[in-house]
């Protein structure tokens, strides 16, 4: 086989596989190297993302929320169940599935594509002309050569200092989505996005679930007012948050797990759990690729430094995703790796930063785009807001899921949209239209303009922006 290609993607998670994908379509002979294995050795590209991250998360928040449904929800349509059960090595199996699911549809898409797949370790060799040596360490052992080169190579969880993950009792995002049997009781340290996501899960299976959270406020990244009305919902459901904690020893032991912190009040307390979860943010994966060797400039975290476009220290050399600045998504990566392939070919891509959207999938999901109410107080920024809540629109109460709202924040002199946070039903999907909205700098005068279909949840959208200008209809 010929080892010189015109691009070589080393990471094949989202930044890595849809940056090859792109440079393909570019006309470029592009070669990605991912060392993921599955249970069997065979490789299973897709990252974090696709193998221990979004997907299988979102499987199980899933099956999970059936399950919720089924136990106390059922019951108000008319809908009688006995024993109901859960089996938790079929839904883990269903999981997997899905995940293979999305291994395969990458290899897949590599092929129809034409990109050279190698599955194993790539580490810089050296810079030569015109390019640079990447090795391969897997079941072969290979140098290719490359005259562009992309590093995709992610993030791993973080551990606590002194507390490995032995992913029995210590869980990180891996053995989190592999827990053989619903725990009576787990803990779990850090309420980010995957504390609520994973302790949800469990919770809703039947774990009594303590969410331990360092910092003094909830969810601190998210409008306040939003931030609230998710807090009371978690803790209705059984969720114990417990902010403002400093965590102290813990000590694996017999089958579970002590862990000793203070409150926010300092008192000194103890939980013993029989499953603890550490997600207390991610460290960029840049071990073992050799950067130090052809000097690869690195920040103070281990990231990879680059400029706004994704260019790092190297000539040639481009980095994009959770190895680099920027928030840890997939959608984000994704953006940054097509755009990194679009500068190689010479065109101007492009990433929005101010228009990337969020979401934490809970029941309630929460999803935002753009300024908190916060944010804008702090820049001194005139905005006016609209909010409308579920509770007043008719397809959430059809859904029997009427929690939380839509607000809105726009511009108070030109009526600029600034930012959308939803908390309630299907989050995840009613943002995109706020995403478009905000790509093409609508007012909400605009949105309140626009025809929504009746019943949706779309609706409530509408409302908030019609409540910007304090003429909602139907609250
Ligand atoms: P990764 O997905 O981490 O992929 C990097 C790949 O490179 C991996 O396959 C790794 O094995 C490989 N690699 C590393 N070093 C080398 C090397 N030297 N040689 C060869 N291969 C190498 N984001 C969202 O947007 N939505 C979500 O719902 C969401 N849910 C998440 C849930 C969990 C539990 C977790 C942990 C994360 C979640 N994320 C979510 C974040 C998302 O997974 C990451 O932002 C995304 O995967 C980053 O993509 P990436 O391509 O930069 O890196
Ligand atoms: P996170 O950054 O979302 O949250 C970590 C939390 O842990 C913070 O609230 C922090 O204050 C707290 N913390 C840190 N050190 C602590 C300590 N010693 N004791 C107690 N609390 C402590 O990180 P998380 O949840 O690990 O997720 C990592 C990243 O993965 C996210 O930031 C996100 O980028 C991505 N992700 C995205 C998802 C999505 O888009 N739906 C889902 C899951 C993860």
């Amino acid at each position: 086989m010929n080892n010189t290609f015109d691009v070589i993607v080393i990471g094949g998670g989202p930044g890595g596989y849809i940056a090859a994908i792109r440079a393909a379509q570019l006309g470029f002979n592009v070669a990605c190297i991912d060392e993921w294995k599955n249970a069997k050795g065979g490789p299973a590209p897709g990252g974090t993302c696709t193998n221990v991250g979004c997907i299988p998360s979102k499987a199980l928040l899933q099956s999970s929320e059936h399950f919720e449904h089924a136990q106390h929800h059922f019951a108000d349509h008319g809908i009688g169940l006995k024993d109901l059960s859960i089996d938790v090595p079929k839904m883990l199996a269903r999981k997997d599935q899905v995940v293979r699911q999305n291994n395969d549809g990458i290899l897949y898409l590599f092929k129809k594509n034409k990109v050279s797949f190698f599955h194993g370790r790539g580490s810089f060799v050296r810079a030569v002309e015109g390019g640079w040596e990447v090795a391969v360490a897997g079941a072969s052992q290979e140098v290719l050569t490359g005259r562009q080169v992309v590093v995709a190579t992610g993030s791993s969880a973080r551990a606590l200092p002194g507390v490995p993950f032995d992913e029995e009792r210590i869980l990180s995002n891996d053995g989190a989505l592999r827990i053989g049997g619903v725990p009576r009781r787990l803990a779990l340290i850090g309420s980010g996005v995957i504390g609520l996501e994973m302790g949800s899960v469990w919770r809703r299976l039947g774990a009594e679930v303590t969410v331990l959270e360092a910092l003094p406020t909830f969810l601190g990244a998210v409008d306040e007012q939003i931030a609230k009305e998710a807090h009371k919902a978690f803790t209705r459901q059984g969720l114990k948050i417990e902010l403002g904690v400093k965590v102290g020893e813990i000590v694996p032991g017999g089958e579970g797990v002590s862990v000793d912190y203070t409150d926010a009040k300092g008192q000194a307390r103890q939980l013993e759990v029989d499953r603890l979860i550490v997600s207390i943010g991610r460290v960029p994966n840049t071990t073992g690729l050799n950067a130090e060797a052809v000097g690869l400039m690195l920040d103070e975290r281990g990231g990879i430094v680059v400029d706004a476009e994704c260019r790092t220290n190297l000539p040639g050399v481009w980095a994009v995703g959770d190895v680099v600045r920027g928030p840890m998504l997939a959608h984000k990566a994704e953006e940054e790796g097509v755009a990194v392939a679009e500068r190689i070919a010479g065109q101007h891509g492009h990433v929005n930063f101010d228009t990337i959207p969020w979401v934490i999938y809970t029941s309630p999901e929460i999803a935002w785009v753009g300024k908190t109410e916060q944010q804008l107080k702090a820049e001194g920024r005139a905005y006016r807001a609209g909010s409308f809540p579920f509770m007043a629109n008719g397809r959430a109460r059809a859904l029997g899921d009427t929690t939380g709202m839509v607000k809105m924040l726009a511009d108070a002199t030109t009526d600029e949209v600034l930012g959308v946070h939803i908390v309630g039903p299907y989050a995840s999907e009613l943002i995109a239209e706020a995403v478009m909205a905000m790509e093409f700098k609508a007012s909400s005068e605009d949105i309140a303009r626009i025809c929504h279909a009746h019943p949706s949840l779309s609706e409530a959208t509408k409302e908030a922006a019609l409540a910007v200008d304090r003429r909602t209809l139907n609250f």
